[in-house]
């Protein structure tokens, strides 16, 4: 019998578990499952005799990947794969894809949700500040930009975008004003929020200089990947700008050092929150488990990245 593994050191919802369980029982597909493992060894040791792979976050390196003797298809159950090592997949011609959209609600209400922490001091029953009349910058308008683009209008935000990719009236479209110049987003609004994917392009690009053209009252929100932020820059930023704050979906390796010197001014997930909702597991985890019928069945490669 095919085999396909569901591999999540970080485990989707029951409901989830189930719904991916079931659409591999209907296509007669067996699902192995390997949830909250210790180690890549064990990741490794599982791959044996795999035909697919489901994962979240979980490092897929050239070490997995070379262990496995049967993998024809890696599905990423989000949106970012730069866990994955595609040049080895590729090299063993094993497909790659994503599922992109499928938990963008999710991380979107995270980034709303961590704004309106931070602005309410944590609901420590001290005097905070609102949302209502700022100026929210969003930089990457895919499909989390476009749902946060939403809930900034619902909170009476003025919302701005800044996305190469994106043509402009299609930004506009949506009742946002599309800067440019992505310098121009952050010299204009209070609130950025990163959703740009992490690549050779976009590491370390969110820097000093950037985030120090960002007007009094300069939050950074961070839901994407923690390396696209300079973090020599960061803490510079904070040393140097007493009304700068940082929110992010995960914490950065500087933390220690930030929490000596600027505690109250930044909230850290514990762990990658972002698309932990039942809805989102659900959404993504169905999504791979049908892409993965899809392509064992018909060929079907849609959201393929490699
Ligand atoms: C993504 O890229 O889709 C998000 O970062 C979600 O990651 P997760 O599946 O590990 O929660």
């Amino acid at each position: 019998m095919t085999k396909v593994l569901l591999a999540t050191d970080k485990p989707f919802a029951p409901v989830a578990v189930a719904g991916i369980q079931e659409i591999c029982d209907k296509a007669g597909l067996e699902l192995v499952k390997l949830e909250k493992y210790k180690s890549p060894e064990e990741f490794k040791a599982a791959v044996k005799g795999i035909t697919a792979i489901i994962v979240r976050s979980d490092i897929v390196d050239k070490a997995i990947i070379d262990a496995s003797d049967a993998l024809r298809i890696i599905v990423r159950a989000g949106a970012g794969y730069d866990n994955i090592d595609l040049a080895a997949a590729s090299a063993k011609k094993i497909v790659v894809m994503n599922t992109p959209g499928q938990n963008a609600n999710a991380v979107a209400e995270l980034a709303v949700g961590m704004m309106i922490y931070l602005n309410r001091n944590g609901f420590n029953g001290t005097s905070g500040i609102e949302l209502r009349g700022k100026k929210l910058g969003i930089h990457g308008y895919g499909h989390i930009g476009k749902i946060l683009a939403q809930i900034g209008k619902g909170l009476g935000m003025k919302v701005y975008a800044h996305d190469p990719f994106v043509d402009k009236v299609l930004i506009e479209n949506d009742g946002v004003v599309c800067e440019a110049d992505v310098k121009d987003l952050y010299r204009k609004c209070q609130y950025v929020s990163v959703n740009i994917p992490a690549n050779s392009q976009t590491k370390n690009s969110i820097n000093f200089d950037l985030l120090n053209t960002m007007p009094e009252g300069a939050t950074l929100v961070n839901t994407a990947r923690k390396e696209i932020i300079d973090e020599a820059g960061l803490l510079n930023i904070f040393e140097k700008r007493p009304d700068f704050r940082y929110v992010s979906d995960v914490a950065p390796d500087n933390t220690e050092q930030l929490k000596k010197m600027f505690d109250g001014r930044f909230f850290f997930t514990p762990k990658k929150m972002g698309a932990q909702t039942a809805e989102a597991n659900t959404n993504a985890g169905l999504a791979a488990a049908r892409q993965i019928v899809g392509f064992i069945k018909d060929g079907d490669t849609t959201f393929k990245v490699n």
